[in-house]
């Protein structure tokens, strides 16, 4: 595709009503979200959403979520139902994606539900986003702005190591708190966990008051996007590491000898926020990762997830 320039912008109201004016032309804006930055086109607008797919190099069966500033705006698109009006009055905004069946008249684009008949929806809570949401007024598809497979970035840097000159502007608002896509459950019949992230299965048992059935690649309801690698580094990514071999590099996680702690206090939230950004310095030393054991409780279960994908045979 033809290289443009991207330009940068920070989060202030004149660059927030720019954002909005480029995502009105049709264009691409990368934002911060609590979780990680999104890749931004007007969800009812074809070619900007065409152009999301070509500029991250993503399959075009993999559908998008769909950003919006309210439950009320969510409930314009979708058909709302009791445990999505749980969910959303507990955890919206907030880390949390709703997959809820597309109503008639939807307005959505079929390029970002990839031709199901579901779509994707979220509520974030970062403040820039949400002033980009309000000043843009209408739905935002964004997947995570980095090219298909690698990374997901949680600064704007990253945004940039991976798009510069594939769209049109990034607004930079520092790094992302949570630092792990959202969770997806899915509500178009038995509320399932398409895939885990920033908020944690035992939250949503706790809210729903029942145990949530968990995805597993190769069932029929899944999240398409699932696919075994992702989040790859260049480098090896090698898992349950107790002691590194020849140059590898450690990512540690509690009291453990390594090159970068994820948490030294063992703390699960505080790695999850370091883990992405983790992974990008590790992988400019150009050395093989070796990873410690993380334990598989709650936003531990999202953390080994990505790294699972991170470490998975590529091309797979
Ligand atoms: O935290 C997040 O969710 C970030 C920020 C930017 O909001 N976005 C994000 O988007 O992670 P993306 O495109 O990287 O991941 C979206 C996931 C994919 O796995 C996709 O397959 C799934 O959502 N998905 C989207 N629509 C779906 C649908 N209708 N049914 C099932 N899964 C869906
Ligand atoms: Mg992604």
């Amino acid at each position: 595709m033809n290289r443009k320039d991207t330009s940068y912008l920070t989060a202030c109201p004149a660059d927030i009503v720019a954002a909005a004016d480029l995502l009105r032309a049709g264009q691409l804006v990368a934002f911060p979200t609590e979780t990680v930055y999104g890749l931004g086109g007007d969800a009812r607008n074809n070619d900007a959403v065409a152009g999301i797919y070509t500029a991250k190099g993503r399959p075009s069966f993999n559908p998008l979520i769909a950003h919006v500033p309210n439950t009320e705006a969510a409930k314009r698109h979708v058909v709302w139902t009791d445990e999505a009006d749980r969910l959303a009055q507990a955890f919206w905004p907030g880390p949390l994606t709703l997959v809820l069946p597309l109503k008639p008249d939807h307005g959505i684009s079929p390029l970002v539900t990839a031709g199901l008949d579901t779509l994707a929806v979220r509520v974030p809570a970062h403040d820039t986003a949400r002033a980009l949401l309000a000043e843009f007024d209408g739905p935002v598809a964004a997947p995570s702005a980095n090219p298909s497979g690698r990374i997901s970035p949680t600064t704007a840097a990253h945004v940039r190591a991976g798009l510069d000159g594939r769209i049109a502007a990034v607004l930079d608002d520092g790094p992302c708190g949570v630092g792990l896509e959202s969770t997806i459950v899915g509500l178009a019949g038995t509320p399932t966990l398409l895939r885990p992230g920033g908020l944690s299965a035992e939250m949503i048992e706790a809210c729903l008051g029942q145990p949530i059935d968990i995805y597993k690649q190769g069932d029929a309801l899944s999240a398409p996007g699932q696919l075994q690698s992702h989040y790859a580094p260049e480098s090896s990514v090698r898992l349950n590491v107790e002691a590194p071999v020849g140059d590898e590099v450690v990512l540690g996680f509690g009291n453990v000898p390594c090159d970068l702690n994820l948490s030294a206090a063992g703390d699960l939230t505080e790695a999850a926020a370091n883990l992405f950004s983790a992974l990008h310095q590790l992988d400019s030393t150009g050395r093989p990762i070796a990873v410690s054991p993380i334990p598989e409780k709650g936003l531990g279960l999202a953390i080994n997830d990505r790294l699972r994908r991170a470490a998975a045979p590529r091309g797979a």
